[in-house]
């Protein structure tokens, strides 16, 4: 069995066990799976198919908070809190912290691929437009050093995409609008505090940046996801990624 033949068997297995039929949306397979074909899908066996809380995930409150997401939904945040804290460190605004420490949010629960703009979408309606737009453009700035500002191009970068890696135009064109914007240090400053090359012996809990963000993040009291807002359904989708519609 090949490690993919044997993924699909555990997941088979698991399946069985559930109550429901999970079918996986395109993009979680899309590569592994030719998408144009169709989703090979569990046997249902009358089972009814899945539209609420997936139980292998835990639970979310009724009215989640951006934490609540963080904690329940996103992968370890150890990179954002670090960035957020150097960032508190070198003196920035609290609008720079809170930049730093969602910048990446995308990546953490959602898609990876375009991360800066799936990132921006989330928090737009939540935020300053400052600090979305930051967020934003961070993406590719990010691949466009300026010793000035204390940025070079990330050694992790090259060895990760290769020496000769160039982005795509729109990238390249993304710069190009950001460079000359009235907000461009705000999300230059992400790029500066967005370091990889951390202490692992340094700890930073999310909780330290509970008044930032109680400052700077307008929490729906609806919940994320139930507030109608125009990323809500983004949320939602973080919160039932597995539902069938
Ligand atoms: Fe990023
Ligand atoms: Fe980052």
């Amino acid at each position: 069995m090949t490690s993919l033949q044997r993924a699909e068997a555990a997941e088979h297995a698991l399946s069985q066990e559930l109550d429901r039929v999970v079918v996986k949306s395109v993009i979680y397979t899309s590569g592994e799976h030719d998408p144009t074909k169709p989703m090979p899908r569990p046997p249902d066996q009358g089972k009814r198919y899945l539209m609420s809380d997936d139980p292998r995930l835990p639970k979310m409150p009724d009215k989640p908070t951006l934490f609540d997401f963080f904690r329940y939904r996103f992968g370890p945040s150890a990179h954002l809190c670090q960035s957020a804290r150097l960032a508190q460190k070198s003196g920035a605004s609290e609008k720079v912290v809170l930049a730093c420490l969602l910048h990446d949010i995308a990546i953490l629960g959602f898609i990876r691929s375009d991360h800066g703009y799936w990132s921006a979408q989330l928090l737009e309606p939540y935020v300053d437009p400052e600090v979305a737009w930051s967020i934003r453009y961070h993406q590719a700035l990010r691949f466009f050093p300026d010793e000035a500002a204390g940025y070079r191009y990330p050694e992790l970068y090259a060895k990760l995409f290769g020496p000769d890696y160039t982005p795509e135009p729109y990238i390249h064109e993304a710069h190009r609008y950001a460079r000359n914007h009235k907000w461009y240090m705000t999300s230059r400053l992400i790029t500066v505090n967005d370091l990889y090359a951390f202490d692992p012996g340094v700890k930073v809990e999310l909780e330290e940046f509970t008044d930032v963000v109680g400052r700077h993040f307008r929490q729906p009291a609806q919940g994320l996801g139930f507030d109608s807002s125009p990323s809500a359904h983004i949320w939602r989708t973080i919160m039932w990624p597995t539902r069938y519609l």
